[in-house]
């Protein structure tokens, strides 16, 4: 299955993007977009794949765009905040705390006082916070559930620097090197309620995303003999890897939940609260980037597009080139699509003060002039999300749009040159 978003739709929706009075000016060098009908739909997605009291709490690192994180809490999911910054936006949403999940990796006692007073459901990472809960709460309950980071694993996808359960990883408590410690503190500590994985993210295949869920719900039978009370939640993480190159296929959310259930048929039985933390499968197909091209350099071999992102939003494909893409194409000044069969090797290059702020080397594009468009597509999740300051850009405005631009919004204006400044104070 691939559905990305095509670029003759784009270019319809760009092209009344540029036609619609107000919505775009000569300072908008580079834009970001939002198809909001397709994260509509892919929540629709995760609703009907997954039991009705499923809580999908779409992970905030991947797009922490607050319009969006309101259009989600109305659409009826819940939130996965990786930080206490992350927690403050879910809360600020007005959704409410048991739709909220709190996963940071690295906790303080503040932290956690600060997750708990807000009643959202916590996932402890290591010993010292197990050790930390204990003292914040003596034996009293606290006042949401908590769980534990489980790592069981299962090891690495094609993407090492996103894969985290591999048998050193820096995330939750190791499951077979730490397996009987781990049945002790649930023995020990009433308050531990739900456990919780992650497998990776982007590069994992369904198998191994699904052979460690098995060993963690292995693993919470064992604790329920060894305990005699039932845990509440099980949280499965996020993960599911989205199409990033035309053509290519991916597996779809239906065939991941048929295959936990064949694989555990008691998690979809009503026992458990199940939750997951899709963050990319949400938003990466439905993000675009429409930039101005400024100049066209010919080099020896290749020509260089110069445009007006870079480094700055796309940190992971401009520093690990070979691991992420994104596809590009051209479109006119009015927002035509150009195609063509007299197509030439191009590098397409960000306006960052360093060699490596490269989109792409070596792509076959049609001729591309000053004033065009190019389009990056499928950025959607973390990429503004991971914004660098370096260079001091401003933050590009971000617009959504249904019926293919039909209908349009501002969800986040052009950053101006005093909030760049301010930030620096
Ligand atoms: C704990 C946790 N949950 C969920 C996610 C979201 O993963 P994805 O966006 O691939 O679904 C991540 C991403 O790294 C994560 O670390």
């Amino acid at each position: 299955m691939n559905r990305q978003l095509k670029p003759a739709d784009i270019s319809i929706t760009l092209a009344r993007a540029l036609r619609r009075p107000g919505l775009l000016d000569s300072e908008d060098t580079a834009v970001v977009f939002y198809d909001l009908d397709l994260i509509a739909s892919r929540i629709s997605e995760l609703k009907n794949a997954f039991p009705a009291n499923t809580l999908h709490a779409v992970a905030i690192k991947a797009n922490p765009l607050a319009r969006i994180l309101a259009l989600l809490a109305e659409a009826g999911t819940g939130l996965e905040a990786a930080t206490r910054p992350e927690l403050f936006m879910a809360l600020a949403t007005g959704m409410p705390a048991e739709r909220i999940v709190y996963d940071s990796p690295v906790k303080t006692g503040d932290d956690l006082k600060y997750a708990l007073g807000a009643g959202v459901t916590v996932n402890l990472d290591s010993w010292e916070e197990v050790l930390m809960l204990e003292r914040l709460a003596g034996r009293q309950p606290p006042a949401g559930p908590v769980g534990l980071r489980i790592n069981p694993q299962v090891g690495a996808g094609s993407i090492a620097d996103t894969s985290v359960a591999t048998a050193d990883s820096k995330f939750g408590v190791p499951l077979s090197d730490q397996r009987n410690r781990i049945v002790r503190a649930y023995r020990l500590y009433p308050w531990l309620t739900g456990v919780h994985l992650h497998i990776g993210s982007q590069g994992c295949s369904l198998e191994m995303m699904a052979s460690g869920v098995a060993a963690v719900f292995d693993l919470v039978k064992q604790i329920e003999s060894a305990t005699g009370r039932q845990l509440s939640f099980f949280d499965i993480g996020g993960g599911l890897p989205v199409a990033y190159r035309r053509n290519e296929t991916v597996p779809s959310v239906a065939e991941y939940a048929n295959l936990l259930k064949q694989l555990c048929p008691g998690l979809f039985e009503g026992r458990y609260r199940l939750i997951t933390e899709f963050g990319r499968y949400v938003h990466a197909n439905a993000g675009w980037v429409a930039s101005r091209v400024e100049a066209v350099k010919q080099l020896r071999n290749e020509k260089i597009a110069m445009i007006h992102v870079g480094a700055d939003m796309f940190l992971r494909k401009c520093y690990r080139a070979d691991q992420w893409h994104h596809e590009i194409s051209v479109m006119e000044p009015d927002g035509s699509l150009k195609t063509g069969r007299d197509k030439s090797s191009y590098r397409v290059a960000g306006p960052l003060c360093f060699a490596g702020d490269i989109l792409g080397k070596g792509i076959s594009l049609p001729p591309v002039a000053r004033d065009d468009y190019l389009v990056i597509h499928d950025a959607g999740a973390y990429t503004l999300s991971m914004w660098s300051r370096y260079n001091s850009r401003q933050l590009p405005k971000v617009i959504g749009y249904r019926e293919n631009g039909k209908h349009f919004e501002i969800l986040k204006k052009r950053e101006t040159l005093q909030q760049v400044a301010a930030f620096w104070n």
